[in-house]
């Protein structure tokens, strides 16, 4: 289930990164010379969405600070709540510069994840996590933007029927807005608070 998510998770990456070629000539050398690189002008944009408290949200309320940006569903059985795992522990782990990033949990479950769903599971991982959530519309609104991939697929164990395969990277924004890198979501705790205290230091 994980590496059927993690090649979906490329495949999302491989259909962005060639769409990007058809329509700009000029993407294709960034392409080229790496995914971070390339991201810069790929990855990220606009939203308008509803916290975990019912307020809404645009992405520039969070100007100012990192973001690091996750999608998932409350449902998900075990790849989202390992991801948030680890985004829990780093955030712990880097101390005060944790305060100059905000963790997002963007659903990509606009039937069940209402936001007192949301409330209820993002606090069960860290207090500082936000959970986004939103109209079907508004959701693939910033899904498409941060060019992950979800797909609802029937699933009799689950509540209401289905489960929702998607992209699980976990997205690094600088304080304007703009992409600076990604991860999986089986870094270690270690790796990405590392990665994360470096950026944020610079
Ligand atoms: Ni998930």
């Amino acid at each position: 289930m994980k590496l059927h998510v993690a090649a979906l998770a490329i495949l999302s990456f491989a259909i962005g990164g060639l769409a990007a070629m058809a329509v700009i000539p000029a993407g294709r050398d960034r392409l080229f010379s790496g995914l971070p690189s390339a991201g810069k002008a790929l990855v990220g944009g606009p939203f308008s969405l509803v916290d975990h408290t019912g307020r809404r949200v645009t992405d520039k309320d969070f100007r100012g600070r990192y973001m690091l940006v996750y999608f998932g569903f409350t449902y998900c059985p075990d790849v989202c709540p390992s991801g948030l795992q680890v985004i829990a522990g780093a955030l712990q782990k880097i101390g005060p510069k944790a305060d100059r990033l905000t963790p997002l949990f963007i659903s990509v479950d606009a039937e069940r994840d209402t936001p007192a769903q949301m409330a209820e599971y993002v606090k069960s991982f860290d207090p500082r996590l936000i959970g986004l959530t939103g109209t079907a519309a508004e959701i693939d609104g910033v899904a498409k933007a941060y060019r992950v991939y979800y797909k609802k697929v029937p699933d009799e164990k689950s509540t209401g029927g289905f489960t929702i395969d998607h992209t699980a990277l976990m997205y690094l924004m600088d304080p304007k807005g703009s992409y600076v890198t990604h991860f999986s979501h089986t870094i270690s705790v270690d790796a990405l608070a590392e990665r994360l205290s470096k950026t944020i230091a610079d």
